[in-house]
């Protein structure tokens, strides 16, 4: 029971964009408490709760400025422990997220440090340097574009890795590890069964603060991580095995996720050693072509580097960062193959041994929305990328619970929601589909509730058999199949097995291109 994180699903929620009480056309706390009912109804174990700390939201909540408080855009602190106890009430868990990376340039320490001035205690908690001349420190990055350094009045310049509005601490400072493991013990202590850590791998920097030496490299996941300069540096695992002691210190229980974009499975591996985090997403996964050789080495090289330090693999195929799966499945080739694809894609990573993460709107088969108006796009990426890079608002589109025109019962109120929904989503809402068991969202409830059903599901280990090209087809005992067919033929079931579930028709018996099938022995 205590090691429930080892196999559970779990869904994310973008706080903003799930459901409205307050009528002001943005999600708050009080409209995913009315909603809880549906992922209870969906058969999901946890919910992890994107930020809604206080906050000036030029991040969407990323950028915190007090993380003991509740933003009045999501609530009140009361609204988030009644949240907590419904759901528990309902038999969900809830992950909130941490965000040590940075703060809000609003929280209190920054406004200290800047009215301190160069060389003060203050501005040690955070990475303020002298510039070079009249560049930066160093030529490193921001991810949504830009230099990662802004110079203050002064003459000094501080990092911030992400929005200039979110400077990077310095976590060689003792006051900012008290001060996190502190918030945890906060968090924990109002009844948050786990904690999913922003940007985890990014906390340490190379105090020599060497230049990266080139410009043109994937931001946020070098193709070399070995000797980059704040990614993924060792020293950030004694921050996460002190971490674990403070969780410890509340029951075995409680959890955490890490949202670490490292490059191999093994780098992946060090954050879930025995002593330090429970979990991290399997991004390599999510990144994943819908190709069956490149999938299932993957899925091999997963397994083998987290097997090798005893922690579960954590599959997840869409978050709030990246454009929607059935818009990446698709290609060129349309939605509605996306959606088969998906729906394809859902049944082979809840058969996969581990857990998962689940996406909100993703059961209700939403495509990325990529056709929102200049003028509404909030993701800072759009401004620091002088405009060339649109950002992550399409898969942050308000969801469509009922109805036949927006805001689809997103909200009580008459303002627009924050992000305009398409029209065509009348035909995706929830109440709609949840009469439909064809439906995604029907496939959603059915699969997960065999999932709770069936032994061999969950934690544990699979075993592939022999299958063509294009072919994916592995057993876990006892007695189950999982056969995922991605090539463009039809192919036979495995000899002694019958159809559990299947996420399209079958045709004579076969299983058609971008179908997924889960067997039981006949
Ligand atoms: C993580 C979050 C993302 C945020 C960034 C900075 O990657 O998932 O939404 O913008 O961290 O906090």
């Amino acid at each position: 029971m205590n090691e429930w994180w080892r196999d559970a699903v779990v869904y994310e929620v973008y706080v903003r964009s799930f459901a409205d009480a307050d009528g002001d056309g943005t999600g708050d706390l009080a409209g995913l408490r009315s909603r809880l009912g549906h992922l209870a109804d969906l058969g999901v174990d946890a919910v992890w709760t994107t930020p809604w700390y206080r906050s000036p939201m030029v991040d969407g909540g990323y950028d915190v400025e007090d993380h003991r408080a509740v933003d009045p855009l999501f609530g009140t602190d009361s609204d988030a422990v009644d949240l907590v106890a419904e759901a528990h009430r309902l038999g969900l868990r809830v992950i909130i997220d941490v965000v040590p990376n940075h703060t809000s340039d609003h929280h209190r320490w920054f406004r200290a440090a800047l009215a301190a001035g160069p060389g003060s205690p203050e501005r040690a908690r955070y990475h303020f340097r002298p510039g070079r001349g009249e560049a930066p420190p160093t030529d490193w990055r921001s991810v949504f574009g830009g230099p990662a350094w802004t110079r203050v009045p002064d003459g000094e310049w501080y990092l911030h890795l992400f929005a200039p509005e979110q400077p990077d601490l310095n976590w060689d400072h003792p006051e900012v590890r008290a001060e996190f493991e502190d918030l945890l013990r906060f968090w924990f202590t109002r009844g948050v069964d786990g904690v999913r850590i922003d940007v985890a791998h990014g906390l340490l920097k190379d105090p020599r603060f060497p230049d990266l030496g080139s410009d043109d490299e994937e931001i946020v996941r070098p193709p070399d991580r070995s000797a980059h300069p704040h990614w993924d540096l060792d020293g950030v695992h004694d921050i996460y095995r002190a971490w674990r002691k403070v969780a410890g210190e509340f029951g075995p229980g409680r959890v955490f996720v890490a949202e670490a974009w490292v490059d191999r499975p093994d780098r992946l591996a060090r954050y879930v050693r025995p002593d330090e985090l429970h979990t991290a997403f399997n991004f390599e996964f999510l990144l994943c072509d819908w190709d069956a050789g490149a999938l299932r080495e993957v899925i091999d090289r997963t397994l083998e580097a987290l097997t090798a330090v005893g922690a579960p693999a954590t599959w997840v195929l869409s978050n709030h960062d990246v454009v929607r799966h059935v818009t990446r499945f698709a290609g060129e080739s349309g939605l509605e193959p996306g959606r088969r694809r998906a729906r394809a894609a859902l049944l082979l990573m809840l058969a996969l041994p581990g857990g998962a993460y689940l996406y909100q709107g993703e059961e209700l088969g939403l495509e990325e929305v990529e056709d929102l108006p200049e003028a509404a796009l909030a993701d800072p990426t759009w401004e620091r990328s002088g405009h060339t890079r649109r950002g992550r608002d399409g898969c942050r589109v308000p969801l469509p619970w009922s109805g036949t025109a927006p805001p689809f019962g997103f909200t009580a109120g008459d303002t627009p929601t924050w992000l305009p929904q398409p029209d065509h989503w009348r035909e995706l809402t929830a109440e709609k589909q949840a009469a439909d068991p064809g439906s995604m969202l029907g496939l959603y409830r059915a699969a997960l509730a065999v999932r709770r059903e069936h032994p061999a599901l969950g934690d544990g280990t699979l075993a592939w058999l022999p299958a063509r090209d294009g072919v994916l087809s592995f057993t876990r005992e006892p007695g189950f199949g999982c056969l995922v067919n991605l090539s463009a033929d039809p192919c036979e079931l495995p000899e002694g097995t019958r159809v559990l579930l299947a996420s399209a028709p079958l045709e004579d018996g076969r299983v058609p291109a971008d179908v997924a099938v889960w067997l039981v022995r006949s």
